[in-house]
């Protein structure tokens, strides 16, 4: 291969990090920017190709952070870029609220046909998926004319005040900002590591259906208030954790024998991430309503509320937004859709496999490593202080976060003490080979020094 190729695919560092102009940009931010973002490190980024990420020094890094999960297609894919530029020139902004685009009607019918199941689809559009959740929680209480919701523990919705309701992923996302919506009701995940109550983590599945059926529609909620149940097919904020088959496939039958909505909420774990279109086709079930966001444009902000013909039956006037399906936005999406049809989902599909055999002895060479789990490239590692008592260790995994930075890799960190790996679908063997030694060598360098 030649150097200079070499050079584009995997990181080169050229300053000490942070450089001397991302100090300075981080400065300025410190001073103007809302202090509510969370950094873990000071990347200022300036151009992105493929996987690859410049920063404001000329310092070259392997992204497996993707913007939050966000360019399934790489940085500035070249076709996502082409379709961006064209339909920039041709028109911008005409507000769906108001009038038709035949971009629009064709982004629907796409959708509709990739959805999971038989049944006719429609699609509402709107900008993130904060708005996307917001969608379907006014969508499930019009339809159904019923308001209570259920939700899971450790699953992340979103910040807006309804999505927000939803989430219970940590305790900052809620502080000091007062009541939320009233009727939500949470239940215990069906966590795999470490049990749906912290025990029994081989009966997960039934211990998390059981709680529902059992506890919270005998004693705090009748079954026939509840308009829909939200849940993440694989938990994301709450740290890459996916939830067993039989347990969506028993929550799917629980939601019919009640009338009551089943809403995927695939923001982070749809448009091929776990290397089907949608995480619950790897259940084979069918949700009344699917949320998705973040991979649909490559970048590009954009939602899309995916339900069943018949749920989705609100009348003009009833939900809309000025930007929401926007055709700049609606051209990146098909564009995406274009390369992750054609190549990107197998290939995720193919480098989570590699990944998952690069690693499979972890957990014997590394005392930390509870956990490493996921599908296609929706991988999570959980580290421990101890494998049998499973204590938590998020020092091992900030360690593990920082250091990778400080090689020239970008990792996020997700729920208390896991790190995920989120890279764009189209990385390459020797990327992912890349990430996965970085990662292995971090993780000995944190052992030693904790
Ligand atoms: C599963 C899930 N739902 C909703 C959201 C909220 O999306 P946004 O930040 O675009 O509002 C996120 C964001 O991380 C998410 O992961």
């Amino acid at each position: 291969m030649q150097v200079a190729e070499k050079k584009r695919k995997l990181p080169h560092l050229v300053t000490a990090l942070p450089g001397p102009k991302a100090k300075e940009i981080v400065q300025r931010d410190h001073d103007v920017v809302s202090p509510s973002y969370t950094r873990d490190y000071p990347l200022v980024a300036k151009t992105g190709r493929g996987a690859v990420v410049e920063d404001v020094d000329g310092n070259t890094f392997l992204d497996f952070a993707a913007g939050i999960a966000v360019v399934a297609t790489g940085h500035c894919h070249p076709q996502v870029v082409a379709a961006i530029q064209k339909q920039a020139a041709e028109l911008i902004h005409m507000s769906c609220t108001d009038f038709y685009y035949e971009g629009m009607v064709e982004l629907a019918e796409k959708l509709a046909a990739i959805a999971p199941g038989k049944s006719a689809k429609r699609v509402y559009f709107g900008n993130s998926g904060a708005e996307a959740v917001e969608a379907a929680m006014k969508l499930a209480r019009y339809h159904t004319k019923r308001d209570k919701f259920i939700a899971f523990h450790g699953c992340f919705h979103g910040r807006t005040f309804g999505a927000l309701s939803l989430t219970a992923s940590k305790a900052v996302q809620r502080k000091h900002f007062g009541s939320l919506l009233a009727g939500v009701f949470h239940a215990p995940y069906p966590n795999t590591y470490r049990g749906a109550y912290g025990v029994r983590p081989e009966n997960a599945s039934a211990d998390a259906l059981a709680y529902i059926e059992n506890e919270l529609f005998k004693r705090l909620c009748d079954p026939s208030d509840v308009a829909a149940i939200f849940i993440e097919p694989v938990q994301g904020e709450g740290g890459y954790l996916p939830a067993p088959a039989e347990f969506l496939q028993g929550l799917e039958r629980l939601c019919r024998k009640h009338g009551i909505l089943l809403v995927a909420d695939e923001v982070q774990s749809g448009m091929g991430r776990t290397g089907k279109w949608w995480a619950v086709d790897h259940a084979g079930i069918e949700p009344d309503i699917i949320c998705t966001a973040k991979g649909i444009a490559s970048g590009m902000p954009l939602c899309a509320v995916i339900a069943k013909a018949d749920v989705m039956d609100w009348k003009p006037g009833a939900h809309a937004s000025t930007f929401g399906g926007n055709p700049v936005c609606i051209a990146a999406s098909l564009a995406t859709i274009a390369v992750l049809e054609e190549t990107a989902i197998a290939n995720c599909a193919a480098m989570g496999e590699f990944i998952s055999r690069q690693t499979a002895g972890w957990r014997e060479r590394h005392k930390s490593v509870g956990d490493i789990r996921g599908k296609g490239l929706m991988i999570g590692i959980e580290f421990v202080r101890d494998q049998k008592t499973k204590e938590k260790a998020p020092g091992i995994r900030d360690h593990v976060i920082e250091s990778a930075y400080k090689k020239g890799l970008l990792l996020l960190g997700a729920g208390e003490n896991s790190l995920r790996l989120a890279p764009p679908l189209v990385i390459d063997e020797e990327q992912a080979d890349f990430a996965v030694r970085t990662i292995d060598e971090c993780i000995s360098e944190a052992e030693r020094s904790l």
